[in-house]
């Protein structure tokens, strides 16, 4: 008898609960703070169909999950060729908040890094975009990845901020490398609220499909982005999307993905699926573990490797 597919998730969630593996981020008190045995699971189908198992109701911080749709809009709206210019799409094998910047372009190796990413946020919206107009930019994109209207966690975010001193350095280094125009401060205050954003691993499931599905939300109908830049996105996912461990991920589990360190990862399989997971407790890479373990087992168990 086939299982169906909630049971399946809670399946997973309950099998890939290790318990104490893994430390919460603690470099801010709000992510310190959050219960550490919260687990859920979501899946979306390429015809919008949402699963959920365990807590999916639970709200946390994208993170840098946000990254590769803020790429997306990036991508969307100034060309691929000159966001390339700017952010390269090498890995760096590095931790996400190295300095990886390529020695002869002085571009950031690629825009899943804390460096690349404060690099993409600047070229969201029109060159002459004020800093207002580009955080509406990145909220309503955000918002059309998930389909529904998302927040920014104003306590997240100031907790950020006043503790962003090595990502201000690295938007001063790409400032006086002549990659990024305008105010470094300003990039920096803008990545961090595009981070800030509050999901569920319900909204999570509905943006990786968004992605997996060539750029249209399954659930609202809306295309978000094309299916080029979709195309892109997935390929810097696949290779960058979860840093140090990237080769790892890819070869165990095969699904381009995103970890943030709320303890979030989603995946998107082309044309197939989106998944994604929460759990606080994170590896030495950053990535959560029951989240890592979760993609393994549900990569196994549905032969999701791309491979
Ligand atoms: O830039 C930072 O430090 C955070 N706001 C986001 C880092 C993050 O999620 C790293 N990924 N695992």
């Amino acid at each position: 008898m086939k299982t169906p597919v909630p049971d399946y998730l809670l399946e997973i969630r309950n099998a890939c609960s290790v318990g104490e593996d893994g430390e919460l981020a603690s470099y801010i008190p709000e992510l310190a703070a959050v219960d550490p045995d919260r687990f859920a699971v979501s899946a979306c189908t390429l015809d919008g169909v949402v699963y959920t198992a365990g807590d999916a109701d639970a709200e946390f911080t994208i993170q840098s999950m946000s990254k590769p749709f803020v790429y997306a809009l990036a991508l969307r709206d100034r060309g691929i060729a000159t966001v390339l210019e700017k952010v390269g799409v090498e890995p760096s094998g590095d931790a996400f908040n190295e300095i990886s910047l390529e020695p002869e372009t002085g571009r950031p190796e690629n825009p899943m890094i804390n460096v690349g990413a404060i690099t993409t946020h600047t070229l969201v919206g029109p060159p002459d975009a004020t800093e207002i107009e580009r955080d509406t930019a990145v909220q309503e994109g955000l918002s059309a990845f998930a389909g529904r209207p998302l927040d920014v966690d104003i306590t997240v975010l100031d907790s950020e901020l006043r503790t962003a001193f090595r990502n201000r350095a690295m938007a001063n280094l790409v400032r006086a490398g002549g990659i990024i125009d305008g105010d470094p401060d300003e990039a920096v205050r803008g990545y961090t609220r595009q981070c800030a954003y509050r999901v569920t691993v319900r909204d999570l499931a509905i943006m990786a499909v968004t992605l997996a599905a060539g750029g249209v939300n399954p659930v609202t109908k809306e295309r978000v982005v094309s299916a080029e830049v979709a195309r892109q996105v997935l390929a810097v996912m696949a290779t960058c999307g979860m840093y140090d461990a990237a080769g790892d991920w890819m070869s165990t589990v095969g699904i381009p993905a995103k970890s943030g360190v709320s303890g979030g990862i989603f995946g998107s399989l082309p044309a197939q699926v989106g998944l994604g997971v929460f759990s606080p407790r994170l590896d030495a890479h950053g990535h959560s573990v029951e989240g890592v373990r979760a993609f393994e087992r549900m990569s196994r168990d549905l032969d999701l490797h791309l491979m």
